[in-house]
């Protein structure tokens, strides 16, 4: 890299001092899997808008991740100490600019949109960042969808050619008669969650509660018709799987920018698996888009944990991957099952170094990571509550980051495989165990040893003492 600075799309920044993105992360920018045909996120994306339509909704894609930490944080009401911000979470263009760690930061433009347009919803497909460990199912580049809909108070509205207007309980029925035209569905739910807990997550205090409950429900009805269509779809591609009733459960959840807030989980292969956020979008949000007179909900995904579900793609890696031995197994608007084409040999190496105490006693290590519901396939992001711990001065996200930007995809997982405090000097002593293993071919000693050294390398420059 240039070391002072990047062009991102085209767009020149400068680094400072908060400035974390690597070559290896910008690099990763603008491939646009979401926007490819017959690759399995474009076939889920697709799936997915497919419930949330023209004329209703607006379906948006947005290929530029660069975005202000005004737009990623500060207006969706994230609290200035959130974990979510730091830089061991999120990678920092500048100490303005990051590159989004979720859809949310387009609500503001998207609620902009509408206000100058007739649609009542969107989703929005994009790329989005996050600094996290390595695993099958982690990578630091995933993608995501949101989707919003709202309800207008004063609509005009057009009676034997007439014009009126429409007060709040009429905006009330209104959200009550779209409910009622939802389609029925034959999921069991499990878990209404309907009665949430009004301390932690309460009605908002400017809404009224009937009319909240309606846009709840609205919410859960229209989420239950997604998970409705695109798990049957995934049923009646594998027919070797028996037809199992479709199981879902709601769960309360916090987000900073809905209240109340829910979580959907899904009961698939026997396992009940968390599948999306949700909730009502703060009126905050809302009034400061210039749509005082609206209420509404949101949601947001995961796309590869829905897509690594729907078929059966083992290793997040693998959408990345151009081999055409993957890229031929999909086909536009099918659901197929992976027929994995290799399992070549791992290849481990440790590394093991000393780390000071913390000062705050507080863990670097798996620590409540800050990934999300709608992260890549699993953890949790912005849905922690404010309030946690300051960084600690060396995070294991660090050595995640190191070694992402040395071997990229060649590595499988990092993980911790010992852990002790020395009794004399009071200094930690970790163990990482690094896997060195290709979805496409046999990775030979000579690399492996070459990838090894350059991670060795490049740790120095963190605070730890190599063994
Ligand atoms: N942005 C949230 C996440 O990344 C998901 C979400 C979107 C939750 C919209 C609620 C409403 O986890």
């Amino acid at each position: 890299g240039s070391g002072s600075g990047a062009n991102i799309l085209g767009q020149p920044f400068v680094f400072d001092d908060v400035s974390n993105v690597t070559d290896s992360i910008l690099g990763l920018v603008g491939r646009n899997l979401y926007d490819t045909p017959n690759h399995p996120l474009h076939i889920t994306r697709k799936l997915i808008e497919s419930v949330f339509q023209y004329p209703l909704y607006k379906n948006h894609i947005a290929s530029n991740p660069v975005v202000t930490t005004k737009d990623n944080f500060d207006v969706l009401g994230f609290p200035k100490d959130h974990p979510g911000r730091s830089r061991t979470d999120t990678y920092y263009v500048d100490s303005q600019t990051v590159l989004r760690t979720h859809t949310s930061a387009h609500q503001h433009a998207a609620f902009q949109y509408m206000s100058q347009n007739p649609e009542k919803g969107y989703t929005i497909c994009a790329d989005v960042y996050r600094r996290d460990s390595i695993d099958r199912s982690h990578f630091p580049v995933f993608h995501q969808m949101e989707g919003a809909r709202m309800w207008q108070q004063y609509r005009m509205k057009t009676t034997k050619g007439g014009t009126r207007l429409m007060g709040q309980e009429e905006r009330k029925a209104q959200i009550k008669e779209d409910l009622d035209n939802l389609p029925e569905h034959s999921l069991e739910i499990i878990d209404e969650g309907g009665h949430h807990n009004y301390k932690t997550n309460p009605v908002q205090i400017s809404h009224d509660e009937k009319e909240s409950e309606l846009v709840v429900q609205h919410l859960k009805r229209s989420l239950e018709l997604l998970v409705q269509r695109v798990f049957t779809a995934a049923q009646e591609a594998m027919p070797g799987t028996k037809q199992e009733q479709l199981k879902v459960r709601w769960v309360e959840a916090y987000f900073p920018f809905t209240s109340p807030s829910f979580e959907l989980e899904v009961f698939w292969q026997g396992e009940w698996l968390e599948l999306l956020g949700c909730g009502v979008t703060k009126q905050e949000i809302l009034n400061n888009a210039g749509l005082n007179d609206r209420i509404g909900w949101a949601w947001g995904i995961g796309v590869e944990r829905l897509a690594m579900l729907l078929f059966e793609i083992p290793d997040i890696r693998l959408f990345w991957s151009q081999d055409e031995r993957f890229l031929s197994q999909f086909k536009e608007g099918q659901i197929t099952r992976f027929k994995p084409f290799s399992k070549y040999p791992p290849c481990y190496k440790d590394v093991s170094f000393w780390v000071r105490p913390s000062p705050d006693g507080a863990s670097p290590i798996g620590a409540e990571s800050s990934s999300g519901v709608a992260a890549a396939a699993g953890g949790d992001s912005t849905k922690a509550s404010p309030a946690e711990t300051q960084p600690a001065a060396f995070h294991e996200n660090d050595i995640m980051e190191v070694v992402r930007n040395v071997a990229g995809t060649l590595v499988e997982d990092v993980k911790l495989v010992d852990e002790f405090v020395s009794p004399k000097t009071s200094k930690k002593s970790l163990c990482y165990r690094i896997n060195y293993r290709s979805n496409e071919r046999t990775l030979t000693n000579e690399e492996v040893n070459s990838l090894h050294d350059q991670v060795l390398q490049q740790l120095t420059k963190l605070p730890i003492e190599i063994r």
